[in-house]
């Protein structure tokens, strides 16, 4: 099924409704894994001013951007909002930064709950946006990839979910106008930006092809083959959580884009090997891109 996820959201076209269950008669909805709920802290006053959902998989990471963005702006930053200690949640003017940990299990719990956080604040139609990092296919560490749409691991370009044992897959496709807004600000940034799909794999050895797992019964050639596969079809990067990502923000319409720097060319290595100086500059990126894009939007 083909659908722009900002049309859709303009016009209500083919976006879901939030489910009917957990805004039912009592309330009393709970966020589990943020440790707050409708009834135990006041949503809307928190919340209510969200435009921007900025994630990504580490909690320390998140709240290092969420401090840089604040003394950047000139703005204060929340303490830790979640309750849990499952995720971190920081909030600096209209931007909330919450992290989702690694892999699609973790990410869609995140989703859910934020975009139930989003339904109860009031909030209607934050940008959700992806700030990671991932491994390059074919393009130099450092390389900032704007991703065109997310594959899944068996190469298709849709998210496949198991419900009541029955395989139900959903398109990845993410917002063109506000990856092209975010190049556009790379370029003027002179950050290293590329456009390209990103293969979401279900794990980070085998399921990306690595040779310096515990296990690993297929021989280099096989690697290689599978990384040429990948470049071909217009791979270039590989990270876990692209597929649950575009599907998740496209199913309720909210625009979304994923913005992952690389930290090595998998065509050179698998061990992710780099300076502590070197990996703070290269996590900045995605930072400095997506910062100066809301600073843009929001004139803040
Ligand atoms: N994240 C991944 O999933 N793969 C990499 O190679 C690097 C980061």
């Amino acid at each position: 099924m083909e659908r722009n996820c900002r049309e859709a959201t303009m016009n209500g076209i083919n976006v879901e409704k939030p489910n009917k269950y957990f805004d039912g008669k009592d309330k009393k909805d709970f966020l589990y894994h943020f440790g707050f709920g409708v009834d135990t802290i006041d949503i809307p006053a928190v919340f209510g001013d969200t435009k921007f959902v900025c994630t990504g998989g580490s909690p320390g990471r998140f709240k290092l951007y969420a401090e840089w963005f604040a003394k950047e702006a000139k703005i204060p930053c929340s303490e830790n909002l979640s309750r849990s200690d499952r995720f971190v949640i920081y909030k600096t003017g209209p931007v909330c930064w919450i992290n989702h940990g690694m892999g699609t299990p973790s990410l869609s719990i995140m989703l859910v709950e934020s975009f139930k956080l989003m339904h109860h604040a009031g909030v209607k139609s934050p940008t959700f946006i992806r700030l990671g990092t991932s491994g390059g296919v074919g393009v130099p560490p450092g390389t900032v990839v704007v991703s065109t749409g997310a594959m899944n691991a068996e190469l298709g370009d849709t998210y496949v979910q198991i419900i009541a044992g029955k395989r139900i897959e959903r398109p990845t496709q993410l917002d063109s106008t506000l990856r092209e807004a975010l190049c556009a600000v790379g370029k003027e940034k002179n950050i290293p930006v590329e456009t390209g799909k990103t293969m979401c794999a279900d794990d980070f050895y085998e399921g990306q092809m690595r040779l310096d797992g515990y296990f690993c019964d297929y021989e280099e050639a096989d690697k290689f083959n599978f990384l040429k596969k990948l470049n071909a079809l217009g791979v270039r990067n590989i990270e876990m959580e692209s597929t649950c990502f575009a599907s998740f923000t496209c199913r309720a319409g909210f625009p979304s884009a994923i913005v992952c720097v690389t930290l090595l060319n998998r065509m050179d290595g698998d061990q992710v090997q780099i300076a502590k100086e070197q990996y703070i500059e290269y996590e900045e990126r995605p930072f400095r891109l997506v910062t100066a894009y809301i600073r843009q939007q929001t004139g803040i």
